[in-house]
């Protein structure tokens, strides 16, 4: 049963797997999280760790950031060792977010598309 979860060092080859469909994605633009990652380099186990890192402290309002960057908590929906799709809750908006992105955004990968992910995602809760 998919659930909502923290990004893990766990799920690197699903997610990696995602990210090479992504990028392939004609359907829709490649979101800006796609670019930022550089697969082959994330394929290095100590490099998706930091990875992984690097998005929980991004929830952290203390930390660090880009600029036009807000807190934002991402949540991974997965099924088992399964990358299925991505949450991303920014904790507020600028004004450019107010025109465009708002408080979430959300991707399903594309061979998980038209199955009620996106829907299941959106109402569920994250696992605690
Ligand atoms: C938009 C997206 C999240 C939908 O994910 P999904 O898991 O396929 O969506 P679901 O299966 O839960 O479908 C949800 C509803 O959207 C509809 N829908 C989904 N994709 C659609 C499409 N390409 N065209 C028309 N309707 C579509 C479904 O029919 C369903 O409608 P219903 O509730 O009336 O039955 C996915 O296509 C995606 O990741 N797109 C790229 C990123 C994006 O646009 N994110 C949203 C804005 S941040």
């Amino acid at each position: 049963m998919p659930e909502l979860i923290n990004p893990t060092s766990r799920l690197r080859v699903s997610f990696l797997a995602a990210i090479i469909e992504w990028r392939a994605d004609r359907d829709y633009p490649v979101p800006w999280f796609v670019t930022d990652v550089d697969p082959p380099a994330l394929v290095v186990p100590s490099a998706f760790d930091a990875y992984v890192a690097r998005l929980l402290r991004e929830r952290d309002e203390a930390a660090d950031r880009a600029p036009g960057f807000v807190p934002m908590t991402t949540l991974w929906w997965t099924d088992g060792e399964h990358m299925l799709g991505r949450l991303a809750i920014r904790h507020r908006l600028t004004p450019a977010l107010e025109k465009a992105g708002g408080h979430i955004g959300y991707d399903v990968r594309p061979s998980a598309r038209r199955q009620g992910h996106a829907s299941a995602m959106l109402a569920a809760e994250p696992a605690r």
